[in-house]
């Protein structure tokens, strides 16, 4: 093991920064700029990106790859097997609250677990653990929750058909009201407002400590999802936060802005599967079926991992490391280290991932993706997204429904050819869909 870890040269750090990291912070790493995505798309930034970090590893070798950042030491994490370490050993010694991350996201929920360390830390995510349930395919609120997503996605299918088109606004205004109704009740579909507080907040989160701070924001965010808490709707996600026991130090509505932000992406991410399934009419039919059907439940799904398999909405998940570090493939690096791993570098990775570029929704539900090394859109190890098995259950329940109730083409030209390797960028905003009713639609009303 050597002690000088492999350093891109000023030149190469130049290429990282401005052809992968540069692009990812343009297009918005707390709430997405459309078009600064657009633009991404158009320039094909994201096969660049890929690109870049492959010659990196054959330039430096496996790493971690040390870049040339004035007063910050950084290293991106390039091989598989350090991706499952750091992964592992987190939070300890590599740190989740990432002083960038501390810096956007304190803009927002400045005590939620994902800014937190220690015993803290430990206290909070047992809580968020508890509330989402984790690792519970099936929450206990689903009783509620499942015929909450069903109603507004047969709601959007209905005016969808009506006007013969699905676009992404049309998508967003139903998908958005119901989160609002799964994580703070029914009585928060209409609050547009908390929304829109809440994107600004996150709008100068992207900006992380650049931006100054608005505490009179924050707080009139804190009283509104506190009223929800103290509403505590039945089936609601609030209704959980109230009644989960935790010690005091946990602020348990300070849980609640990220859960907000992060069925944010995922809207996007389901809007992408139903891209995919429209491009792969054989797998559609079979997530389409009438009847009640397990199958076709887990395809949904399977569906909506590829979509961040293929497109991650965790662009890079980072670390700070706590102590100094050592590497098989790079020597030691200090203590503060911030590390990156590009989520979309291992997973379109044709080297160990088969058919990378191909939709293939059954290597999730025949476990052939489960091998826990570098498919890993939800993360993994301690820190892994407590909401996974949530956003799943909602995003594949909105699916079926949708695609029980009414025709889904893609208008072309559509970005994604069966026949041909899958684009490393999808711009959600830009997808349309010509939708017709079905004819056996009143069959499946709401079922
Ligand atoms: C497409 C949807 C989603 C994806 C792909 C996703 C993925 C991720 C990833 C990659 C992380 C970072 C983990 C790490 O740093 O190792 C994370 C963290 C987190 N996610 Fe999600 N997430 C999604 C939706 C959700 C939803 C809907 C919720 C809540 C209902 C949620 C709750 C959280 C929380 C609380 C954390 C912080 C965990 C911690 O710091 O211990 N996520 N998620």
């Amino acid at each position: 093991m050597g002690d000088a870890p492999a350093t891109a040269s000023v030149a190469d750090t130049a290429r990282v920064l401005g052809g992968v990291l540069g692009p990812i912070l343009a297009q918005g790493v707390i709430v997405r700029r459309p078009r600064a995505v657009a633009a991404a798309g158009r320039l094909h930034l994201d096969d660049r990106a890929v690109a870049i970090l492959g010659r990196m590893r054959e330039r430096y070798g496996r790493g971690p790859l040390r870049l040339r950042v004035p007063g910050r030491s950084v290293a991106l994490v390039l091989d598989p097997d350090d991706v499952t370490r750091v992964l592992r050993d987190s939070p300890e010694p590599f740190a989740a609250d990432s002083r960038e991350k501390r810096g956007a996201l304190g803009h927002f929920q400045p005590h939620g677990v994902l800014v937190s360390h220690g015993q803290v830390r430990d206290e909070r995510r047992r809580f968020v653990e508890a509330v989402l349930e984790t690792g519970h395919p099936v929450h206990r609120t689903a009783g509620a929750m499942g015929p909450t997503a069903r109603e507004e996605a047969t709601r959007l299918a209905d005016l969808a058909a009506i006007t013969g088109v699905l676009d992404w606004d049309r998508f967003d205004a139903a998908w958005t009201p119901m989160v609002r109704r799964i994580v703070l009740g029914d009585a928060a579909r209409e609050d547009h407002e908390l929304t829109a507080l809440l994107t600004a907040l996150r709008g100068q989160a992207n900006w992380s400590y650049l931006s100054p701070a608005r505490p009179d924001r924050l707080e009139r965010l804190r009283l509104r999802l506190g009223a929800y808490v103290g509403a505590a709707a039945p089936g609601s996600l609030a209704a959980l936060v109230a009644a989960a026991s935790a010690p005091d130090r946990v602020d348990r509505v300070d849980q609640i802005p990220q859960w907000l932000f992060a069925f944010d992406p995922a809207g996007q991410a389901a809007f992408r599967a139903l891209a995919l399934l429209a491009a792969h009419p054989d797998l559609l039919a079979r997530v389409a079926v009438d009847a009640d059907d397990a199958s076709a439940d887990d395809l949904a799904r399977g569906a909506v991992l590829e979509s961040v398999r293929l497109w991650p909405t965790t662009a890079v998940v980072l670390r700070d490391t706590t102590t100094e570090t050592h590497w098989e493939g790079g020597g030691t690096l200090p203590a503060g280290t911030a590390l990156g791993i590009v989520s979309s570098f291992f997973h379109r990775d044709t080297a160990t991932v088969p058919a990378a570029d191909r939709f293939d929704p059954e290597r999730w539900t025949e476990g052939r993706a489960d091998d826990g090394h570098t498919l890993l859109p939800f993360s993994a190890g301690p820190v892994v997204c407590p909401g996974r098995e949530v956003v799943l259950h909602v995003a594949g329940t909105v699916l079926r429904t949708l695609l029980r109730r009414v025709t889904v083409a893609p208008v072309p030209p559509s970005p994604l050819d069966p026949d041909r390797p899958l684009p490393r960028g999808l711009d959600p905003f830009a997808l349309r869909f010509a939708v017709g009713a079905r004819r056996d639609a009143a069959a499946v009303a709401g079922g």
